[in-house]
């Protein structure tokens, strides 16, 4: 470090000839800057001046102090990255095996693309066409105006996972704290990472996301809060009505919090949306996509939220993807408001919730306890020691399934492990013959 050259007379001077040096390569992660008093006494400046610069670097995300073992520079994961989680579900599950990893709907219950482009009145677009689809609007709107009672605003994104990226871009810098639950989806996670912001984990019981946990995390400073209100992703849990207001009387101290509820099986979910975001959150967003009941191709999400948030989502989508092609939100708006829509997603929703039970049933009836009450396409299997063998038996015996350490916020070394079973496409048949494996694999 010491032959490392730091110039500057002013703070935002040596802040930004530290940011120069990290970006020629001359500092590296895990480097060490100056002490304060050293570095001051070597520019002739106050050693308040070091320190504001020093504390700008932390700030940025770029350092990080670890009490007397000085301020390091920080690793700030670029993409691709092998650190980074993967930011959707894997491709394919190995060649032979039966998938029950992939997290994907069943292609049978999702609505005929096709007959709806065909019966699509499509109206050409030009540059400065309005960013959002009349009628996609309308539906947003009008599925989440029962819940919502603060003035709401109407944004579209390309699916859930961009709406998260671009609202936890709008709202922090590099290495604020972001509340994940724990397990969680992992494109939240990821998306948190390679935006230099960092994860800080929150603990799930059957109710869905508990208070106690949360208000630890708000009170060590986080900045915003992801929330899962129902088929959670991957244990299939739902907040119940007296968790949801108590996460909500809970936030109503912390106004300055963002809060996202990713919503993302709602017309399809077999539980009711309960709200936590209280009317005094300055900032929050209510994020429904349609990848789960219109197939995952419909890259297009609904984002309900403060007008403020609206105004910043389409400041950072006009200059870069401009908007989301009209096309497809007329075709999610096609498909959405059709009269056979409300026939086919009951049907989905019952087709799904019959298998997640009687894959749960099947593995109770085996002793193989699933302690979330169930919702979505998944269910969550606790593993009593590392997962990795229990996976890989399982992929000896002919089924693919998702090792539960890539949910996890933090590094499975708690004992809590799992793993997590798509049950989308599961005959009743088949669960049986599954149950009795994952039993023999856990033995
Ligand atoms: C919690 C959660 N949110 C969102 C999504 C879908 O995101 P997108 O709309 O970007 O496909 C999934 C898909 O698995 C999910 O599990």
């Amino acid at each position: 470090m010491s032959g490392v050259r730091i110039t500057g007379a002013t703070a935002a001077e040596i802040a930004a000839s530290i940011r120069d040096l990290v970006g020629a390569g001359e500092l590296r992660p895990g480097d060490t800057v100056p002490p304060i008093r050293d570095l001051a006494q070597r520019l002739g400046v106050h050693r308040n001046t070091v320190a504001v610069a020093y504390r700008a670097l932390v700030g940025a995300g770029l350092a990080e102090t670890r009490g007397r073992g000085g301020t390091h520079i920080r690793e700030v994961p670029r993409f691709p990255d092998e650190t980074v989680p993967q930011t959707a579900e894997p491709e394919h599950p190995l060649p032979g095996l039966v998938d029950l990893s992939s997290g994907n709907p069943d292609p049978a219950l999702l609505p005929d693309l096709s007959a709806a482009i065909a019966r699509l009145d499509y109206r050409t677009q030009l540059y400065g066409s309005p960013a959002v689809d009349g009628r996609f609007a309308a539906w947003a709107r009008e599925s989440m105006a029962a819940a919502v009672t603060q003035p709401l605003s109407i944004s579209v994104t390309h699916g859930a996972v961009d709406a998260v990226d671009r609202l936890l871009t709008a709202h922090l810098t590099r290495g604020d704290l972001v509340a994940l639950e724990d397990p969680c989806f992992y494109a939240s996670e990821g998306t948190v990472r390679v935006n230099g912001l960092r994860a800080i984990p929150v603990d799930l019981d059957t109710s869905g996301m508990r208070a106690d946990a949360l208000r630890t995390a708000l009170n060590a400073g986080a900045r915003a809060v992801i929330v899962t209100p129902r088929a959670h992703n991957p244990t299939g849990v739902s907040l119940t009505a007296e968790r949801a207001d108590e996460l909500r009387v809970l936030l109503a101290g912390f106004p300055h919090v963002l809060v996202i509820e990713d919503d993302h099986f709602s017309a399809v979910s077999r539980r009711p949306y309960r709200r936590i975001t209280p009317p005094s959150t300055r900032h929050w967003a209510l994020v429904r996509s349609v990848a789960k009941f219109l197939g995952p191709d419909m890259r297009v999400a609904a984002v309900g939220s403060d007008p403020t948030t609206a105004e910043l989502l389409s400041t950072r989508l006009r200059p870069g993807a401009t908007w989301v092609s009209h096309l497809l939100q007329q075709v999610a708006a096609e498909l959405l408001t059709a009269p056979d829509a409300p026939v086919l997603f009951r049907r989905a929703r019952s087709a799904y919730a019959r298998r997640t039970d009687a894959l749960r049933d099947a593995l109770a009836a085996v002793g193989v306890e699933t302690p979330f009450p169930t919702d979505g396409l998944n269910a969550w299997i606790p593993v009593p020691r590392d997962s990795g063998p229990v996976v890989a038996s399982l992929a000896r015996a002919g089924w693919s399934v998702r090792d539960g350490s890539s949910f996890r916020t933090r590094a499975v070394a708690d004992g809590r492990h799992g793993i997590r079973v798509t049950a989308a496409r599961l005959t009743a048949r088949d669960a049986w013959t599954f149950a009795a494996a994952v039993a023999r694999a856990l033995d």
